[in-house]
């Protein structure tokens, strides 16, 4: 984005802010507005330690939280920093990006930092963010609780409305008109290298049999006929129904939003944006979101990158940019998971550029 846009994108949200701050309510600053629950943010201590605001050196800092949702980590990094910090909040999805601005606009305005929203994708991180200029950026993959709770956005299969699976209504096709276009090859890649599924074949088979069905009929794809499709390819995992029809409503959200792109898109750009001595905190929720963050950090880790058949480094080697922080991943406490089972698969991973 020009740096024109840039400012007009602040100055639009100090609008927001202001404006906001004006009617704030007391139940912003605990994810509640007008009686709505939006999303509890996991490992907020584990994620505020990662990017190293407890230091008072960071009060000043400018971090980035690509996953803005409800705001409940930005909220944390704003009451962290102080009115000479910057926060850049990143969400694709509109209804988060309204919720969220309006949350931090009930931090006083003598104390709150600059608080720049970009409603975009965080591939465009590269575009929007200068490179060199960041202290700590933060990723809370996947979706939020609101997304999924909100049955009218067709992320869940709990209720019987149409399977939409967009982050952004507004953009690309929904999982309806992407069920009628795909083949079955492709979706069954889709459900193996996504959710790593099982009878990937003939699951798809019978998805691409059922989105031809409906369109004869001339009616949507519902959450029902998705289980009827799982419970007829796995008799023998009945018990299992509820799980496996969840990764299968994974796999295809993946592919309508194209996370795993985003992803290596975004924490490439996020090596540049970031100072030396900047923090990258990522938290994913299922091993194939992990395996994604996990590789794509591993080749910034790498002092020589010349091809391995090579006898002796001919690259200089002294091409290393990220070291891990921690050896391996933080898991939430058994605590937070019995307060919030969200938490349960979460997987939180540290690195500093270098
Ligand atoms: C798990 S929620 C974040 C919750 C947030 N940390 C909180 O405490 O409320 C993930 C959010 O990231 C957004 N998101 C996921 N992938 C995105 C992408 N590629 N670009 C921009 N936003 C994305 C989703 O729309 C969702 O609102």
């Amino acid at each position: 984005m020009a740096n024109a846009d840039l400012r007009q994108v602040e100055l639009n949200t100090n609008e927001i802010l202001n404006a906001a701050r004006a009617e704030h309510s007391a139940a912003a600053t605990a994810g509640v507005e007008g009686g709505v629950f939006y999303h509890d943010p996991v490992m907020l201590c584990e994620c505020l330690e990662g990017l190293r605001l407890n230091e008072p050196a960071m009060k000043s800092g400018v971090f980035v939280d690509c996953t803005l949702g409800g705001g409940g980590h930005s909220y944390a990094i704003s009451n962290k920093l102080d009115a000479t910090g910057t926060l850049h909040a990143f969400d694709r999805d509109e209804e988060a990006v309204a919720f969220a601005t309006k949350r931090l606009a009930s931090i006083p305005a003598e104390r709150a930092p600059k608080f720049v929203v970009h409603p975009v994708p965080f591939a465009e991180l590269g575009n929007e963010i200068e490179a060199g200029s960041v202290d700590g950026i933060l990723y809370d993959l996947g979706i939020s609780s609101h997304q999924v709770d909100d049955s009218s956005r067709g992320f869940t299969f709990v209720g019987n409305n149409p399977l939409d699976l967009r982050m952004d209504r507004r953009e690309g096709v929904s999982a309806q008109e992407w069920l009628r276009k795909v083949d079955a090859d492709d979706l069954a890649d889709a459900l193996r290298r996504n959710a790593d599924m099982d009878r990937a074949f003939k699951l798809a088979s019978r998805i691409v049999e059922l989105a031809a069905g409906c369109a004869e009929e001339n009616r949507e794809i519902l959450p029902s006929d998705m289980k009827t499709v799982v419970e007829a390819v796995f008799p023998d995992k009945r018990r299992e129904a509820n799980g496996l029809l969840a990764r299968v409503f994974q796999a295809i959200r993946m592919e309508v939003n194209g996370e795993l792109a985003q992803i290596e898109t975004s924490l490439r750009a996020a090596v540049d944006c970031l100072k030396v001595g900047g923090r990258l905190v990522v938290m994913s929720y299922h091993s194939v979101e992990d395996r994604c963050v996990k590789d794509t950090c591993a080749e910034f880790e790498k002092a020589c990158i010349c091809p391995e058949n090579l006898p002796v480094c001919m690259c200089g080697g002294n091409h290393q940019r990220l070291k891990k922080v921690n050896r391996k991943p933080i898991l939430p406490s058994a605590d937070e998971i019995n307060k919030n089972s969200r938490a349960r698969s979460a997987k939180l991973r540290v690195y500093e550029r270098v």
